[in-house]
């Protein structure tokens, strides 16, 4: 080889590798907009369709229980835990290996990752930290309850737990942000449902200090607390609710400082997940877990942990009421709504469309793998396919357009109903269009007394595509335009202009048929069956 083909060559290697850097995909991150929110993935809009596994289901072996229960449920995004214990097994020795194996066999599988952090907080407990430091209960002290007995949860103010947790999530995503470049991990959420359980606050020495001390001004502005001293104590400012605040602050300002470090070694969007309290009749603090983000202190935990990108509601209370008040209550201008948990029993599957009504950027059903686990009664009682089913039609419908929906939800287009049981109607104003939903109805003939399903099973979604132009779709349901109040009052009426059956392709419409006649004369019938209209409609 000539000298001059030679360094032709290596030219040409140079620019192939910053043409391939610079094509690097972007890195995952929320938008907002008109208080809607995106997660941008390769740069739009992106749904997760997600799946979380059972806690202990996390690892290399396990994983073939794990795909076939992904794919038949249709999932894009898989919610996996990274567990403390095995990646730090020694104190500030890093084996990384089950991470590597989740994130390979997750590109493998054509699945997105949502890594969860069951560092310092699982579930209120210590049960994740490794045993190095279970073993050092001096150093790393536990919670002490009112009476001085230790809890079995981590003290928020231990600055020996913080900064070893600290270091070893700041490992782990200074490890994802060199081994990840394709970002198959799109977010991470920071601890597990933290806070605790059976004691309402920390009460060791320097809890006690603190809860002497003045509230500090940030959490007064953000409580909109108006004390008659500046210099007000927890129990001066807050009463009967300073326990609870206290611990909220406590626990927010330590997963802040672990968000934000790891957030410094790699900026991927970050979240924590709540324990519910009840949202309509929540009872007396101490009566949820203590501490974590519950709806009473959002306030809280936005302003001690900044490096959160949403605070996430784990719904596990399938009353209708009490879903839909929980996603109002997380889904704010400054909080985008995810749904990193939701119970996998039939019931909670219609709620995915609530949750899109509601305009989130994911859901996930909780203990989806085969390993024979069910966490009944919270959950489906067996969980196989069956059980999979009724959220699998939801995925299976919406995957191929889900690009198309997320955008269209950015853009404040989309409207969604779940059924509610006892209640066999919902409307949708939509613009200029009421849009009926009605369930329970046979397919063909006059609507006008709607039985409800057996089980409220039915939802139904329509969007905003053009003038007059919806995509609509649903399950067993009947979906019908009725013009609004002004072209009622002028005296008109609906007219479906043209109403197309299809597919989509790659993010694509393809015609199949028009539905006419008995298809739409009665209205638009939804069964179980995975289709999709696009409706044109007048009025004459
Ligand atoms: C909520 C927790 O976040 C999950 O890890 C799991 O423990 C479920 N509860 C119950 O199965």
């Amino acid at each position: 080889m000539t000298k001059t083909r030679s360094l032709f060559l290596l030219l040409a290697l140079l620019v192939a590798s910053a043409t391939a850097r610079a094509a690097d995909p972007p890195l995952p991150r929320l938008v907002q907009k008109d208080g809607r929110a995106a997660l941008l993935v390769d740069g739009a809009p992106f749904l997760m369709l997600g799946a979380q596994v059972n806690n202990s289901s996390a690892w290399p072996g396990v994983l073939p229980q794990v795909w076939p229960a992904v794919k038949a449920l249709h999932a894009n995004t898989l919610e996996m835990p990274v567990y403390w214990e095995q990646l730090e097994p020694k104190q500030g020795s890093f084996d990384f290996s089950v991470v590597d194996t989740l994130v390979s066999e997750s590109r493998k599988n054509g699945v997105h990752l949502v890594l969860l952090w069951f560092g310092t907080w699982k579930n209120g407990g210590v049960a994740y930290t490794p045993l190095w430091m279970k073993a050092d209960p001096v150093k790393y002290p536990l919670m002490l309850a009112a009476s001085g007995r230790p809890v079995g949860s981590a003290s928020p103010f231990s600055v020996e737990r913080l900064e070893a947790d600290k270091r070893a999530f700041v490992a782990l995503m200074g490890h994802l942000k060199k081994t990840d470049r394709q970002h198959t991990v799109l977010m991470v959420q920071v601890e597990n449902e933290s806070g605790t359980w059976g004691a309402i606050r920390d009460f060791s020495p320097a809890a006690q200090k603190a809860f002497g001390s003045p509230v500090p001004a940030d959490v007064l502005a953000a409580m909109k607390a108006t004390p008659s001293s500046p210099n007000a104590t927890w129990k001066e400012a807050f009463g009967k609710n300073a326990d609870e605040l206290f611990h909220a602050w406590a626990v927010a300002r330590f997963v802040g400082q672990v968000a934000a470090a790891g957030k410094a070694a790699y900026a991927l969007p970050l979240y924590a997940n709540a324990a519910l309290r009840d949202p309509i009749a929540p009872g007396p603090p101490g009566s949820w877990e203590s501490g974590g983000p519950t709806d009473d202190v959002l306030p809280i935990w936005k302003v001690e942990a900044p490096a959160l990108d949403l605070l996430a509601p784990d719904i596990y209370m399938d009353d209708y009421a009490k879903v839909e008040r929980v996603m109002e209550l997380y889904r704010r201008p400054d909080n985008p709504l995810f749904i990193p948990e939701m119970g996998n029993a039939a019931v909670y599957a219609p709620y995915f469309f609530l949750a899109l009504d509601h305009g989130t950027i994911g859901f996930s059903p909780f203990g989806v793998d085969y390993t024979r686990y069910a966490n009944f009664p919270l959950g489906a009682k067996k969980m196989n396919e069956e059980a999979l089913a009724p959220f699998a039609m939801n995925y299976e419908l919406v995957a191929p357009m889900m690009r198309q929906l997320a955008q269209l939800t950015f853009d404040g287009k989309v409207h969604a109903v779940a059924e509610k049981r006892g209640t066999p109607v919902a409307a949708m104003e939509i613009g200029a269009w009421k849009v009926d939903v009605r369930y329970g109805l046979p397919q063909f003939g006059f609507g006008d007394k709607p039985p409800g399903n057996a089980e409220p099973i039915g939802r139904a979604l329509v969007a905003e595509i053009g003038d007059n132009e919806f995509l609509v779709s649903g399950f067993h349901c009947r979906v019908d335009f009725q013009t609004g109040p002004a072209a009622s009052a002028a005296g008109k009426q609906r007219q479906y202009l043209r109403v197309e059956e299809g597919t989509y392709d790659k993010g694509k419409f393809k015609f199949l048929r028009l539905w006419n006649g008995d298809q739409t004369d009665w209205g638009l019938n939804f069964t179980s069956m995975p289709q999709i209209l696009h409706v044109t409609v007048g009025t004459y």
